[in-house]
């Protein structure tokens, strides 16, 4: 089966799609569902593979870099549902996850970039060695071998401590996501439709701004965040939104416990806060603050 590409995939109707096909070819338990290709490709692959029959092995081939760093792995799999990102799924965890560079060599220059903001992501997660190595890149091109190993390693040893997200640990996997997946969405259907790693993007500033305002994260490091995502021209202005809009997409956060919002912040590269109980109007002073200094439309 080939399918095009992009975030229109994530659709309850591709869905019913792809399970037709599995129907028409009567796929058994005893075979396994191969998908090769980009995030969106995987999450809902992952998902109709892994509510085909209750449950049929797959294994992903990530072709993408935000697919090889971040997307096949840890098991998310889901479909996005009105103006919500990623609000049905499940967690299930391929069978296997084969990762050949190659497959970067053809992938369009804007979804380069949008995949090295996961890497970046990734490596302001670590610190360390990836966060030194992340400094001097371009993201014109594909990250080398090692740092692409590197940058995929951070998500496995998370998923591997946390897999189902119930400690919180792997909370902050969703760093910059929060704010980031209200762009994505909001832009959709707007001439110019965020990529995913453009739209984090935006929400790591502003959520390394609310670290900063928070508390937690020095004035200098957020300085260094902006400056690498700005030189490399990623704070883009915001997409046209009424804030009313963006509650009522907050309000649907899968980081939502009873009523109240967790936040992921950073105190520094390598060093994650506890996620932190935001309301609503502190994000709002966010994305204020955002529009102010990148711009943004009314
Ligand atoms: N499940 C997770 O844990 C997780 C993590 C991160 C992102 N995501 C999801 O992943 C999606 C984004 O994934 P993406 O950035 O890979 O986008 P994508 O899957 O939409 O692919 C982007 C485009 O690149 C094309 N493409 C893919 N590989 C190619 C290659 N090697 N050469 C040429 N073209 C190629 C695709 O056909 C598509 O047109 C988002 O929906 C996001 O929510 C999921
Ligand atoms: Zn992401």
């Amino acid at each position: 089966m080939t399918l095009e590409g992009g975030e229109t995939l994530k659709t309850l109707p591709k869905a019913r799609w792809i399970w037709k096909k599995l129907y028409q070819y009567a796929l058994d338990r005893g075979q396994v569902i191969g998908l090769i290709g980009g995030g969106s490709l995987l999450d809902i692959g992952g998902f109709c593979a892994a509510t085909w029959k209750r449950g049929v092995p797959f294994i992903s081939v990530p072709t993408s870099l935000i697919a090889q760093v971040d997307a096949s792995i840890g098991g998310k799999t889901g479909i996005n549902f009105r103006r919500g990102k990623n609000l049905i799924g499940v967690f299930a965890q391929p069978h296997a996850i084969w990762v050949w560079p190659g497959f970067l060599e053809s992938l369009p220059r804007s979804e380069l970039r949008s995949g090295w903001v996961e890497v970046f992501k990734h490596a302001l997660i670590a610190g360390g060695n990836l966060w030194e190595a992340v400094q001097p890149i371009s993201v014109e091109k594909p990250p080398p071998l090692p740092l692409l190993s590197e940058a995929a390693t951070v998500k496995v040893r998370i998923v591997q401590e946390d897999p189902l997200e119930e400690k919180r640990l792997r909370f902050v996997l969703n760093l910059g996501h929060t704010l980031g997946h209200l762009w994505e969405s909001l832009s959709q259907p707007t001439k110019r439709p965020l990529l995913h790693g453009e739209a984090v993007a935006i929400g790591l500033a502003q959520e390394a701004y609310l670290s900063h305002r928070q508390g937690y994260l020095p004035e200098a490091t957020l300085q260094n965040i902006l400056t690498w995502l700005e030189k490399r021209q990623y704070l883009t202005p915001l997409p046209a939104f009424s804030w009313e809009k963006c509650e009522k997409l907050l309000s649907q956060d899968k980081k939502i416990r009873s009523g109240r919002l967790l936040l992921p912040l950073l105190r520094g590269p390598g060093e994650v806060a506890p996620a932190v109980e935001v309301g609503l109007q502190t994000l709002k002073k966010a994305v204020h603050w955002y529009r102010q200094r990148y711009g943004g439309a009314d």
